[in-house]
């Protein structure tokens, strides 16, 4: 029930209750990876089941793939549904202009191809995940295996000569052993503490040949539904231009799907 709900696990329910306005019937839908997103593709599931709701779901991690189709959404492949009407993910970090840190979750790369492949991506979050400076949540970036550790060495080399405030790198681990992704590879976790140009940061780590992809996402995020612990939701659209607020009613009889553990 919602009482049992910590005001953190409320503002990320309201944020993706309210982030459901931008999927109608119909739709092919990117489904985002994360606690937050969690919540979207059960919201979602309760209206296929429910409402009727009629969509295709492209997840964005073999997780979230599970949870879609435990909850009812019928999953497809992004080469079945070759492009998105709306991708939906949460964010570790976003600012003002809707540039986002991703990747917490280790699944940035196919989070990334998924809302590139989206004709609008909503981001979902808490108020914690807005800062004014992108580079205090280490930036993951993702390596092949193969040479792994040269890798890291080029990627500190690098960024010796760019504008962040930090240098060191870690590999990040999964108990004794390296997490791997989706894709079998690893996470390097940059700690920057501060990106001066996110932009130019992504590109130069995108030439480093071991990385495969890095969680800066740049000028891909078209509107953020922000969540708060008391019900209240904004959304803030860039490609609009509209700020809205409105506020979420929990009820006692409500299901927020007290099972929810992610
Ligand atoms: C997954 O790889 C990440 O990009 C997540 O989307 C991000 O870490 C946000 O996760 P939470 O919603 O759990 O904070």
């Amino acid at each position: 029930m919602s009482s049992q709900l910590s005001p953190i696990d409320k503002a990320k329910f309201v944020a993706a209750k309210k982030a459901t306005d931008y999927v109608q019937s119909g739709m092919k839908v990117g489904l985002g990876t994360g606690s937050t997103a969690a919540w979207l593709v059960r919201c979602l599931g309760e209206m296929v089941q429910d409402q009727g709701l009629r969509i295709k779901g492209v997840p964005t991690s073999s997780r979230t793939a599970q949870l879609a189709r435990d909850v009812g959404i019928d999953v497809i492949s992004l080469d079945e549904a070759k492009w998105l009407d709306v991708s939906i993910d949460g964010a570790d970090e976003y600012d003002a202009s809707l540039n986002l840190i991703k990747g917490g979750g280790g699944a940035l790369l196919q989070e990334k191809i998924v809302a590139t492949a989206s004709d609008q991506m909503v981001i979902i979050a808490d108020i914690s995940k807005k800062v004014e400076a992108l580079g205090a949540f280490p930036l993951p970036v993702e390596v092949i295996p193969f040479g792994w550790q040269t890798s890291k060495t080029l990627i500190e080399e690098t960024l010796i000569g760019l504008d962040v405030l930090g240098h060191t790198t870690s590999l990040r681990m999964n108990g004794e052993a390296p997490f791997v992704t989706d894709e079998g590879n690893h996470i390097l976790d940059l700690h920057l503490n501060r990106i001066g140009n996110a932009r130019q940061l992504s590109l130069v780590l995108n030439q480093i040949p071991g990385v495969v992809e890095n969680g800066l996402f740049i000028d891909i995020c078209d509107a953020v539904v922000i969540g708060y612990g008391d019900g209240r939701v904004e959304v803030t659209d860039i490609t609009k231009g509209t700020n809205e607020q409105s506020a979420y009613d929990f009820l006692d009889e409500d299901n927020l799907f007290s099972d929810v553990m992610d």
